[in-house]
């Protein structure tokens, strides 16, 4: 008790509190999300997401060069389809943008670790993550076109697939396909606890996702819930899960510590779309600083229990932490 007790002692000098630190963040921590599509020589700004592009192959291959030379060791793919139909067609295309771009990283970067993000809502037509039928989201015959999507993947050189559909059995579906097609190696990070979450709207405009009727209530989890997140996180487990996820993160950090306390694998989680542009446009406005808030947000994260963070903010953290 104090006067004793002076926990001031411990906060003194930058050299003092650098020893008594609990967590620390390194770049081989991130995970940077990119967005790719057909064509040559493309690099748009994603207005919603500054600082964030949709990438032709070529010019997504050198950004990832220059994130890897500051440190960055793993990206996670989404893509933009030519055409959308009603099933999600191209997700599966092993000429599609995501397979195109998986092969080109792998073939200049063997070292990197290359993960995929595996739905239909940016292939579908309505914009959903399955198959819709009278307005309603089909679950089993989706994970046919999962787990189809997923092997496409494999095909390319992913090191990862990572299904963000909220399908129940999805991860048993994918893992079963791949393993039957001898792609024993190519692992598995599910979006275990995935929100239905307001935070994901620029991510909407990024892969032009949003659903074009309805909401993504039915098969993303109701917010108020953390029971659930460890039921989701126990069955995608089972069904051979190597990471598991929770995402949004900044809302979501009690589900975060619930999950890294009831099992002891690694755990991911996602600081998406919304979290990173309210903080960019705050301090855009001059109302936070840029920096501070970005490293304070994935401690914090890290802190929470992930492991592993995908974030849109990897190359400039890692550049902090250098
Ligand atoms: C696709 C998907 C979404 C995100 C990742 N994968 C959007 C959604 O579920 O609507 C969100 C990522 C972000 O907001 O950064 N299902």
């Amino acid at each position: 008790m104090f006067p004793v007790s002076r926990p001031r002692r411990l906060r003194r000098t930058a050299a003092i509190r650098e020893m008594v630190r609990e967590t620390r963040l390194d770049a081989g921590d991130f995970v940077y999300p990119l967005f790719v599509r057909q064509g040559r020589g493309i690099k748009n700004e994603i207005s919603a997401m500054p600082g964030n592009y949709h990438f032709s192959v070529d010019t997504l291959v050198e950004e990832v060069g220059q994130a890897a030379e500051e440190g960055i060791r793993s990206v996670l793919l989404f893509g933009l389809p030519e055409r959308k139909d009603a099933v999600g067609s191209e997700a599966s295309d092993d000429d599609a943008a995501v397979q195109s771009a998986v092969r080109a990283l792998k073939k200049a970067y063997p070292e990197l670790i290359v993960i995929t993000d595996v739905c239909l809502c940016e292939y579908t037509s309505h914009g959903h993550c399955g198959v819709v039928d009278e307005g309603r989201v089909l679950n089993d015959p989706t994970l046919e076109l999962l787990a189809a999507t997923a092997l496409s993947h494999a095909r390319a050189g992913a090191d990862m697939v990572a299904p963000s559909d909220m399908m129940d059995g999805r991860v048993g579906a994918i893992r079963e396909a791949l393993d039957g097609a001898g792609h024993t190696e190519v692992a598995i990070l599910s979006y275990a606890a995935k929100y239905a979450s307001a935070f994901y709207g620029p991510f909407r405009e990024a892969a032009d996702s949003a659903p074009k009727f309805g909401d993504r209530f039915s098969y993303q989890m109701d917010p108020a819930n953390s029971d659930e997140a460890l039921r989701e996180v126990g069955m995608d487990l089972d069904e051979g899960a190597d990471i598991v996820m929770v995402k949004p993160a900044l809302a979501y950090l009690d589900v975060i510590r619930l999950v890294k306390e009831s099992y002891s694998v690694p755990l991911a989680a996602y600081n998406v779309s919304g979290e990173y542009s309210m903080l960019m446009a705050a301090a855009e406005k001059g109302w936070i600083d840029r920096e501070r808030t970005i490293l304070e947000v994935l401690t914090s994260i890290k802190r929470a229990g992930a492991d592993i963070i995908l974030t849109y903010h990897a190359r400039e953290a890692a550049r902090l932490l250098r």
